[in-house]
């Protein structure tokens, strides 16, 4: 076989909940990579898989009682039906948990040891007993464990470490020897400029206050730092590391490592430098596409905003899911998931300019022909201006997909269906069908209109695979290579057409998106109750009696130099006034406070933070864990009320 190898990644997913959207844009923009490069002739490895390591997932599996293997096992079931549902055409799917991949990256970590780019050291942070976690300085909030906020003990653990600095300056020359390495262009620069150049720092490379990782072979109670395990997987999937390489020799570098901007600095840093250590060559390149924003900012579970592609596929079909991501979102930078937009564009691109040239087209052949495709007898100039787009389309196409310009490549496409629609506009073959004597001529303009079809159908397999199919179906066409889209003759005249459902059928906007709000906020509800925190242990009113609330003012706000997190405020009591240190500085500023009426835990044993005094605690709550933390308003309270 003489194809031309083409090697494409995602990243490996975390099994920790369920993919949403945004994962889901990741693996579709690789599918349709994977699958135009198919349809253009390579040989094509596309490898997706799961990132199954770490201290949260055995955390999770801890809380629900069970093996951190048998959560992942079924986990990793969903997201590869998931995949089956968004037609995603992997050749190898890889778990970090799988065998073969154990083996290598032991074997990776013990050869980077044995020729002494990694060795072991240790660090000195802070320990919380408690919670088995080593913290630095800077992690510690108010000083304490960022957890579960008990206190912390200063500590030594021992640790291997990676040599990064010694390969920096190498990697900075092939950065920038290589400007197609990092894409978008202007990611390059955040990675040269904030990571790099100021210097790295090496590595922590093990971890022993969790044992669900890679056993470090030499030194068991040292498990492998989960990202020197996961980046492993593009090369272990190939066989590095096992006996048989072949799909190594065939498939490495790979073409291009397609992952998200928030784990560029993985792939660009970390990740070249393993290679560099392991003389292994570099990825010929890593595209780091945008994030995929709802209205509103991030995707949340308590903003109940998080879109479920599942439900998506449900409603809509996979096609219309796919073709929304990969043509509204600009690939390499945000992009926003709006339902509105979403079945609008439903409407206008899929239902009208494509489903309409397809059953307008089908529906005249059906009528004036008896559904047999007419030869194209009765050329006119007319019709050259649509040959010669579609003969140039898939030109473009090919184009835009060398540049990673997906939503390009979609554009052209419609740019031709376009075309067709307003081809049945120019020629009106409803008047021509009026007289006899206009017959070829109307079969010329029915046999390019389905000759059209037949380009973007094919154009198309590699985006929406199953309209794609659909077309195909009702024009019953089998020619469907890419090469026979160098002549625009590839229809068969005389062949039958099959005229089959509506291929988009159109969708009352405002009907939908009241079904689609109602969803959203059945789902918001069941989520609220399965996401409830657990109660904590019972405690009796004599208990609570200890606890003495009050409402107080605040009088005064100041930042606490030399820490980010902390204010300082001047409360009054009712009689008294006191200083307090609380960790909002990030979501109040000191002026928004002045003024405001809060709750003090007022009888809480001083402490020193940062070398201010904190004479008790303010109460605050957030809607999530890492959401925005709201001072608890005491509303109309007098200023001194005791909270009971
Ligand atoms: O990071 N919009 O896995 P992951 C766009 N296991 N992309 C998004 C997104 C959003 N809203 N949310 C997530 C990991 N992603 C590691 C990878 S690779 C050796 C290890 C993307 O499951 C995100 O950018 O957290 C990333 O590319 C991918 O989903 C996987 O995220
Ligand atoms: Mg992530």
């Amino acid at each position: 076989m003489c194809k031309k190898p083409y090697y494409i990644t995602t990243p490996i997913y975390y099994p920790s909940a369920n993919l949403h959207i945004g994962n889901t844009y990741t693996t579709v923009a690789a599918d349709a990579l994977a699958r135009f490069k198919r349809l253009t002739g390579y040989d094509v490895m596309f490898l997706t898989g799961t990132d199954e390591h770490g201290q949260k997932i055995q955390r999770i599996a801890e809380e629900k009682g069970v093996t951190p293997k048998e959560y992942v096992d079924e986990i990793v079931a969903g997201i590869k039906s998931l995949w089956e549902i968004m037609d995603i055409s992997y050749d190898k799917f890889i778990r970090t948990t799988d065998d073969y991949h154990i083996k290598a990256v032991q074997d990776i970590f013990k050869k980077l040891y044995d020729q002494g780019d990694i060795y072991k050291d240790s660090y000195e942070g802070w320990y919380c007993t408690p919670c088995e976690s080593f913290w630095t300085e800077t992690q510690l909030v108010d000083g304490k464990c960022p957890d579960c906020g008990r206190p912390v003990e200063k500590a030594k653990e021992e640790a291997y470490f990676f040599k990064m600095s010694k390969y920096a300056d190498r990697l900075i020359k092939h950065i920038e020897d290589h400007p197609e390495f990092i894409q978008p262009e202007s990611r390059k620069n955040e990675m040269l400029n904030n990571f790099l150049r100021p210097g790295l720092q090496d590595l922590c490379v093990s971890r022993t206050s969790f044992n669900w990782g890679i056993p470090v072979t030499f030194d068991n109670e040292h498990v492998i730092y989960v990202w020197i395990d996961a980046l492993s997987n593009y090369i272990t999937a190939l066989g590095y590391g096992n006996e048989d390489t072949s799909l190594y020799e065939r498939f490495w570098p790979a073409d291009v490592h397609l992952i998200g901007k928030d784990i560029l600095r993985f792939h660009t840093i970390y990740w070249p430098i393993m290679l560099m250590a392991l003389e292994v060559p570099l990825p010929k390149q890593v595209f780091g596409h945008g994030w995929l924003l709802v209205d509103g900012g991030k995707m949340s579970k308590s903003k109940g905003n998080v879109v479920d592609p599942v439900a998506l596929v449900n409603s809509f079909g996979v096609d219309p899911v796919r073709y929304y991501l990969l043509k509204e979102i600009p690939f390499g930078s945000d992009g926003l998931f709006n339902n509105e937009i979403f079945i609008k564009k439903i409407n206008s691109d899929l239902a009208n300019d494509l489903g309409n040239l397809l059953s307008r087209t089908i529906t005249m052949i059906e009528k004036y022909f008896d559904s047999v495709i007419p030869a194209p007898t009765a050329k006119e100039d007319i019709d050259n201006e649509l040959i010669n787009l579609a003969l140039a389309t898939p030109v473009k196409v090919q184009a835009a997909i060398d540049d990673l310009k997906i939503p390009e490549a979609l554009e052209a496409i419609w740019d031709l269906i376009g075309r067709a629609n307003k081809y049945i506009d120019e020629t009106t073959p409803w008047i021509l069908a009026k007289d006899e004597s206009k017959k070829e001529r109307l079969g010329t303009v029915l046999y390019n209109l389905v000759e059209s079809l037949r380009f973007a159908s094919v154009m198309i397999s590699a985006f929406l695979p199953t309209t794609s199919s659909k077309i195909n179906e009702q024009i019953n066409s089998e020619v469907t290579t890419w090469n026979s889209l160098s002549a625009f003759d590839g229809t068969s005249a005389g062949t039958k057409v099959n005229k089959g459902a509506v291929i988009f059928p159109r969708i009352d906007v405002e009907a939908k998106l009241s079904e689609l709000e109602a969803l959203r906020q059945e789902q918001l509800k069941a989520t609220e109750k399965k996401e409830m925190k657990p109660i904590k242990e019972e405690i009796t009113i004599e208990d609570f009696e200890k606890i003495d609330l009050r409402v107080a003012k605040v009088i005064g706000c100041e930042p606490v130099k030399g820490a980010k997190k902390l204010l300082k405020l001047k409360v009054d009591l009712g009689g008294e006034e006191r200083q307090v240190v609380s960790g909002i500085a990030q979501y109040y500023k000191p002026e928004e406070l002045v003024g405001k009426s809060i709750v003090l835990v007022a009888n809480l044993k001083p402490v020193k933070l940062r070398g201010e005094l904190s004479q008790g605690m303010i109460l605050a709550a957030a809607t999530d864990d890492d959401g925005k933390l709201f001072v608890v308003d005491p509303g109309n309270l007098e200023t001194g009320s005791v909270v009971r």
